[in-house]
């Protein structure tokens, strides 16, 4: 049983949801079209504050039916493999029969990973605070094993120490708050748990960094708006790695909330990175 600690609002079983039919797409507007005036909106929600919580959940739900197939298409699939090696820094085989947390879940993909691996018995909690997400993701993998759970990372609806483990992937950078959230996780963890963090960062050689954000400010915006209907959905992506920490950074900061061993590594010539870190047993 999952100890809650407030309202844990558990998505209906899929047969009471109204099906998906093209005329639930989004349908562009104009700033999700890219009008001119969407640029001072991303690069306000980027950079942190009150509009991005806001802004953040609106795009994400407006995205949601493009999101998986924007997701492998715009990243090579390179991001599946990315998943797997941060699983597997989790430890989750030291607590096969746990309780995880896949924090900022979106469609799914990290608890569904985790829920086949080999030898795993535990469950896995997928909290979004963008229901039209954690829909999408349904039917991944059996909701014996993955609870998706509508909620906010900066008050998770969990006691603490509840939990052997928590992994985000390519969430946290959106985040309003980010001390908030490494709080929130820490406290959900039960020492000696692991917090991985799955994120993109800025690549550290020139020759890399010219191409990545040739292809992050131009191809990605232009190809994922072509797709979603929403370009200022993907031009908000490049603006807000710009934003977030970069590695030293984050792992002081996840230092300084209390998670000891902290570590990175860095994948695909700095592209993203897994930081991983322990609540102090
Ligand atoms: C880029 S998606 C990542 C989804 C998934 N983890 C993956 O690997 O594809 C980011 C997700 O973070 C969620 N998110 C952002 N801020 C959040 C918050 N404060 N609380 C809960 N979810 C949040 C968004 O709704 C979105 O689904």
């Amino acid at each position: 049983m999952w100890r809650v600690q407030l309202r844990l609002i558990v998505l209906p079983p899929p047969s009471t949801f109204r099906p998906m039919t093209l005329t639930d797409l989004p349908r562009p507007t104009s700033t999700s079209a890219g009008a001119p005036d969407d640029a001072l909106e991303v690069r306000d929600a980027a950079s942190g504050g009150a509009a991005k919580r806001e802004y953040v959940k609106r795009i994400f739900s407006e995205i949601a039916p493009r999101y998986d197939l924007l997701n492998h298409l715009l990243s090579f699939n390179i991001d599946r493999g990315w998943r797997a090696r941060a699983l597997d820094a989790l430890g989750w085989r030291r607590a096969p029969e746990g309780r995880y947390l896949d924090l900022c879940a979106g469609t799914l993909d990290v608890s569904a990973q985790l829920s086949r691996l080999d030898g795993f018995k535990g469950s896995v909690l997928g909290a979004d605070f963008a229901e039209p997400m954690l829909r999408s993701g349904r039917g991944k993998s059996s909701e014996q094993v993955v609870r998706p759970v509508v909620a906010d990372a900066l008050a998770l609806p969990l006691a603490d120490a509840s939990m052997d483990g928590a992994i985000v992937a390519f969430g946290i950078r959106n985040v309003a708050d980010l001390d908030a959230c490494l709080h929130e996780v820490h406290r959900v963890l039960r020492p000696g748990a692991r917090f991985v963090i799955l994120e993109f960062s800025t690549p550290r050689s020139a020759i890399v960094r010219t191409g990545y954000q040739a292809y992050f400010h131009h191809v990605l915006p232009t190809i994922g708006g072509l797709v979603s209907g929403h370009r200022s959905a993907y031009k908000y992506l490049p603006e807000s790695v710009k934003h977030f920490p970069e590695q030293r950074a984050l792992a002081e900061r996840m230092q300084r909330t209390g998670f000891a061993q902290v570590s990175w590594t860095d994948l695909t010539f700095g592209v993203a990175a897994i930081h991983v870190g322990e609540k102090a047993s």
